[in-house]
Protein backbone atom coordinates (compact mmCIF):
# COMPACT_ATOMS: atom_id res chain seq x y z
CA UNK A 1 0.00 0.00 0.00
CA UNK A 2 1.07 3.82 -0.49
CA UNK A 3 1.27 5.91 2.09
CA UNK A 4 1.49 9.75 1.22
CA UNK A 5 3.65 11.62 4.68
CA UNK A 6 2.43 15.41 4.04
CA UNK A 7 4.60 18.30 5.17
CA UNK A 8 3.75 21.93 5.44
CA UNK A 9 0.89 23.37 3.68
CA UNK A 10 -0.71 19.24 3.39
CA UNK A 11 -2.15 18.49 6.68
CA UNK A 12 -4.91 17.05 5.21
CA UNK A 13 -5.55 15.30 1.56
CA UNK A 14 -8.30 17.48 -0.08
CA UNK A 15 -10.16 14.84 -1.98
CA UNK A 16 -9.69 11.86 0.10
CA UNK A 17 -12.26 9.69 1.04
CA UNK A 18 -11.58 8.44 4.73
CA UNK A 19 -12.29 5.24 5.87
CA UNK A 20 -10.78 4.90 8.96
CA UNK A 21 -8.55 6.85 11.49
CA UNK A 22 -6.13 4.56 13.55
CA UNK A 23 -3.43 5.71 16.37
CA UNK A 24 -0.84 3.39 16.04
CA UNK A 25 1.79 3.01 19.11
CA UNK A 26 4.78 1.98 18.35
CA UNK A 27 8.14 1.16 20.44
CA UNK A 28 9.25 4.69 19.46
CA UNK A 29 6.63 6.52 21.04
CA UNK A 30 3.56 8.08 18.93
CA UNK A 31 3.68 8.89 15.30
CA UNK A 32 2.94 12.79 14.53
CA UNK A 33 -1.13 11.76 14.64
CA UNK A 34 -3.46 9.59 13.59
CA UNK A 35 -3.10 7.63 10.24
CA UNK A 36 -5.87 8.42 7.94
CA UNK A 37 -7.19 5.54 5.30
CA UNK A 38 -9.09 5.71 2.52
CA UNK A 39 -9.42 6.10 -0.94
CA UNK A 40 -7.89 9.04 -3.53
CA UNK A 41 -10.87 8.69 -6.49
CA UNK A 42 -10.66 4.99 -5.33
CA UNK A 43 -7.51 4.09 -5.22
CA UNK A 44 -6.61 3.25 -1.31
CA UNK A 45 -3.75 5.04 0.61
CA UNK A 46 -2.83 6.13 4.04
CA UNK A 47 -1.94 9.36 4.81
CA UNK A 48 -0.30 10.84 7.64
CA UNK A 49 0.59 14.78 8.77
CA UNK A 50 3.97 14.99 9.35
CA UNK A 51 3.58 18.35 11.59
CA UNK A 52 0.63 17.00 12.92
CA UNK A 53 -3.21 17.65 12.08
CA UNK A 54 -2.51 21.38 13.61
CA UNK A 55 0.62 21.83 12.23
CA UNK A 56 2.43 21.91 15.80
CA UNK A 57 5.04 20.22 15.29
CA UNK A 58 8.13 21.49 14.70
CA UNK A 59 10.77 20.09 12.30
CA UNK A 60 13.34 19.30 14.87
CA UNK A 61 10.60 17.56 17.17
CA UNK A 62 8.76 14.90 14.77
CA UNK A 63 8.85 11.59 15.66
CA UNK A 64 10.14 10.03 12.40
CA UNK A 65 10.64 6.70 14.12
CA UNK A 66 7.40 6.27 15.15
CA UNK A 67 6.18 7.81 12.26
CA UNK A 68 7.81 5.26 9.75
CA UNK A 69 6.85 2.46 12.27
CA UNK A 70 3.52 2.84 12.43
CA UNK A 71 3.67 3.08 8.40
CA UNK A 72 5.26 0.04 8.15
CA UNK A 73 3.07 -1.89 11.02
CA UNK A 74 0.61 -1.14 8.63
CA UNK A 75 1.54 -3.12 5.76
CA UNK A 76 3.07 0.03 3.94
CA UNK A 77 5.32 -0.90 1.09
CA UNK A 78 6.10 2.74 -0.50
CA UNK A 79 6.30 5.98 0.64
CA UNK A 80 6.23 9.31 -1.20
CA UNK A 81 7.02 12.19 1.49
CA UNK A 82 5.75 15.69 0.83
CA UNK A 83 8.71 18.11 1.25
CA UNK A 84 8.63 22.39 1.07
CA UNK A 85 11.91 23.68 0.46
CA UNK A 86 13.84 26.78 -0.36
CA UNK A 87 15.58 26.55 -3.29
CA UNK A 88 19.01 26.89 -3.97
CA UNK A 89 20.10 25.77 -7.64
CA UNK A 90 19.46 28.67 -9.87
CA UNK A 91 16.81 26.43 -11.59
CA UNK A 92 14.87 25.58 -9.14
CA UNK A 93 12.40 28.43 -8.55
CA UNK A 94 9.72 28.86 -6.11
CA UNK A 95 6.67 27.77 -7.80
CA UNK A 96 8.89 24.03 -9.75
CA UNK A 97 8.98 21.14 -8.29
CA UNK A 98 12.38 18.42 -8.14
CA UNK A 99 12.21 14.92 -7.19
CA UNK A 100 15.68 14.75 -5.25
CA UNK A 101 18.67 11.88 -5.92
CA UNK A 102 20.87 12.62 -3.51
CA UNK A 103 21.07 14.13 0.42
CA UNK A 104 23.23 16.28 2.72
CA UNK A 105 22.20 15.67 6.09
CA UNK A 106 23.09 18.89 8.44
CA UNK A 107 20.53 17.91 11.04
CA UNK A 108 21.60 17.20 14.44
CA UNK A 109 20.39 15.87 17.82
CA UNK A 110 17.78 13.58 15.88
CA UNK A 111 17.19 10.03 16.60
CA UNK A 112 17.99 8.17 13.11
CA UNK A 113 18.14 4.74 13.40
CA UNK A 114 16.26 1.49 14.95
CA UNK A 115 19.60 0.07 15.96
CA UNK A 116 19.37 0.44 19.33
CA UNK A 117 21.79 -1.83 22.43
CA UNK A 118 19.39 -5.07 22.36
CA UNK A 119 17.60 -5.17 19.21
CA UNK A 120 19.87 -6.95 16.97
CA UNK A 121 23.17 -9.43 17.93
CA UNK A 122 25.85 -7.69 15.34
CA UNK A 123 26.13 -3.93 14.58
CA UNK A 124 24.93 -3.49 11.08
CA UNK A 125 25.16 -0.54 8.55
CA UNK A 126 22.47 0.36 6.21
CA UNK A 127 23.94 1.21 2.60
CA UNK A 128 22.91 4.82 2.11
CA UNK A 129 24.80 5.67 -1.41
CA UNK A 130 21.37 5.89 -3.07
CA UNK A 131 19.65 7.25 -0.03
CA UNK A 132 16.01 6.84 -2.24
CA UNK A 133 14.22 4.26 -3.72
CA UNK A 134 14.43 4.03 -7.60
CA UNK A 135 11.15 2.60 -8.18
CA UNK A 136 9.36 5.37 -6.37
CA UNK A 137 11.76 8.18 -7.60
CA UNK A 138 10.28 6.71 -11.27
CA UNK A 139 6.91 6.53 -9.68
CA UNK A 140 6.52 9.83 -8.54
CA UNK A 141 8.68 10.92 -11.99
CA UNK A 142 5.45 9.25 -14.21
CA UNK A 143 3.17 10.93 -12.51
CA UNK A 144 4.77 14.33 -12.49
CA UNK A 145 5.04 14.03 -16.17
CA UNK A 146 1.14 12.91 -16.77
CA UNK A 147 0.18 16.21 -14.56
CA UNK A 148 2.23 18.04 -17.04
CA UNK A 149 4.16 19.83 -14.75
CA UNK A 150 8.25 21.20 -15.22
CA UNK A 151 9.96 18.98 -12.59
CA UNK A 152 13.44 18.65 -11.78
CA UNK A 153 14.48 15.04 -12.14
CA UNK A 154 17.11 14.77 -9.72
CA UNK A 155 19.30 17.16 -6.88
CA UNK A 156 20.53 17.15 -3.83
CA UNK A 157 18.51 18.01 -0.56
CA UNK A 158 20.17 19.65 2.11
CA UNK A 159 18.71 18.74 5.30
CA UNK A 160 18.84 21.56 7.90
CA UNK A 161 18.26 21.50 11.57
CA UNK A 162 15.09 24.60 11.58
CA UNK A 163 13.22 25.71 12.92
CA UNK A 164 15.11 28.72 12.26
CA UNK A 165 15.49 29.51 8.70
CA UNK A 166 19.72 29.90 7.49
CA UNK A 167 21.66 32.72 6.97
CA UNK A 168 23.28 33.51 3.54
CA UNK A 169 26.75 32.16 4.33
CA UNK A 170 24.91 28.94 5.18
CA UNK A 171 23.41 28.79 1.99
CA UNK A 172 26.87 29.39 0.45
CA UNK A 173 28.36 26.89 2.02
CA UNK A 174 25.86 24.81 1.33
CA UNK A 175 25.55 25.72 -2.39
CA UNK A 176 29.48 24.83 -2.80
CA UNK A 177 28.73 21.62 -1.17
CA UNK A 178 26.66 20.74 -3.83
CA UNK A 179 22.78 21.14 -2.05
CA UNK A 180 19.99 22.16 -4.29
CA UNK A 181 17.42 22.72 -2.16
CA UNK A 182 17.02 23.31 1.62
CA UNK A 183 14.37 21.68 4.12
CA UNK A 184 13.81 21.03 7.47
CA UNK A 185 12.36 17.17 7.46
CA UNK A 186 13.86 14.86 5.15
CA UNK A 187 16.20 13.42 7.43
CA UNK A 188 15.86 11.08 9.03
CA UNK A 189 13.13 10.17 7.74
CA UNK A 190 14.92 8.95 4.38
CA UNK A 191 17.06 6.61 6.40
CA UNK A 192 14.82 5.19 8.68
CA UNK A 193 12.80 4.53 5.98
CA UNK A 194 15.18 2.34 4.17
CA UNK A 195 16.65 0.54 7.25
CA UNK A 196 12.68 -0.51 7.24
CA UNK A 197 12.93 -1.62 3.76
CA UNK A 198 10.30 0.52 2.62
CA UNK A 199 10.45 2.04 -0.59
CA UNK A 200 11.00 6.01 0.15
CA UNK A 201 11.15 9.24 -2.41
CA UNK A 202 9.92 12.94 -1.91
CA UNK A 203 8.93 15.58 -3.84
CA UNK A 204 10.30 18.65 -3.07
CA UNK A 205 8.31 21.81 -4.00
CA UNK A 206 10.55 25.01 -4.16
CA UNK A 207 8.30 27.87 -1.75
CA UNK A 208 11.02 30.34 -1.90
CA UNK A 209 14.06 31.05 -2.53
CA UNK A 210 16.89 29.56 0.12
CA UNK A 211 18.30 32.62 1.98
CA UNK A 212 20.06 35.23 -0.03
CA UNK A 213 18.95 33.87 -3.33
CA UNK A 214 16.81 35.52 -5.77
CA UNK A 215 13.97 37.59 -3.78
CA UNK A 216 15.58 36.22 -0.68
CA UNK A 217 18.76 38.66 -0.39
CA UNK A 218 17.73 40.78 2.49
CA UNK A 219 14.83 38.20 4.31
CA UNK A 220 12.52 35.40 3.17
CA UNK A 221 8.67 36.96 3.13
CA UNK A 222 7.00 34.55 5.19
CA UNK A 223 3.51 35.89 3.28
CA UNK A 224 4.69 35.20 0.17
CA UNK A 225 5.27 31.33 0.93
CA UNK A 226 1.84 30.64 2.45
CA UNK A 227 0.30 32.06 -0.67
CA UNK A 228 2.35 29.96 -2.69
CA UNK A 229 2.34 26.74 -0.66
CA UNK A 230 -1.03 26.77 -1.10
CA UNK A 231 -1.12 26.72 -5.08
CA UNK A 232 1.67 24.49 -5.09
CA UNK A 233 -0.20 21.67 -2.41
CA UNK A 234 -3.21 22.09 -4.87
CA UNK A 235 -0.71 21.06 -7.99
CA UNK A 236 0.98 17.89 -5.21
CA UNK A 237 -2.72 17.00 -5.25
CA UNK A 238 -3.23 16.26 -8.73
CA UNK A 239 0.58 14.10 -8.69
CA UNK A 240 -0.91 12.23 -5.98
CA UNK A 241 -3.84 11.56 -7.33
CA UNK A 242 -2.31 10.24 -10.37
CA UNK A 243 0.22 8.33 -8.07
CA UNK A 244 -2.74 6.68 -6.54
CA UNK A 245 -3.37 5.07 -9.45
CA UNK A 246 -0.30 3.00 -9.75
CA UNK A 247 -0.12 -0.24 -8.28
CA UNK A 248 1.28 -0.78 -5.31
CA UNK A 249 1.66 -4.67 -3.80
N1 LIG B 1 15.05 26.72 4.39
C1 LIG B 1 14.78 25.58 5.08
N2 LIG B 1 13.63 24.95 4.98
C2 LIG B 1 12.69 25.45 4.17
C3 LIG B 1 12.91 26.62 3.43
C4 LIG B 1 14.15 27.29 3.55
O1 LIG B 1 14.41 28.33 2.93
N3 LIG B 1 11.78 26.86 2.72
C5 LIG B 1 10.91 25.84 3.03
N4 LIG B 1 11.47 24.99 3.89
Amino acid sequence: MLAIIGGSGLTQLPGLHISRREVVRTPYGMPSGALTFGELEGHPIVFLARHGHGHTIPPHLVNYRANLWALHAQKVTHVVSIATVGGIHPDFHPGRLAVPDQIIDYSHGRETTYAEYGNSDQVTHQDFTWPYCDEMRQRCMTALKEAGEDFLAGGVYGCVQGPRLETRAEIERMARDGCDMVGMTGMPEACLAKELGLCYAAIAASVNWAAGRGDSTQAIDAAAIEGRMAEMMQRVRDVLVRMARLNYI
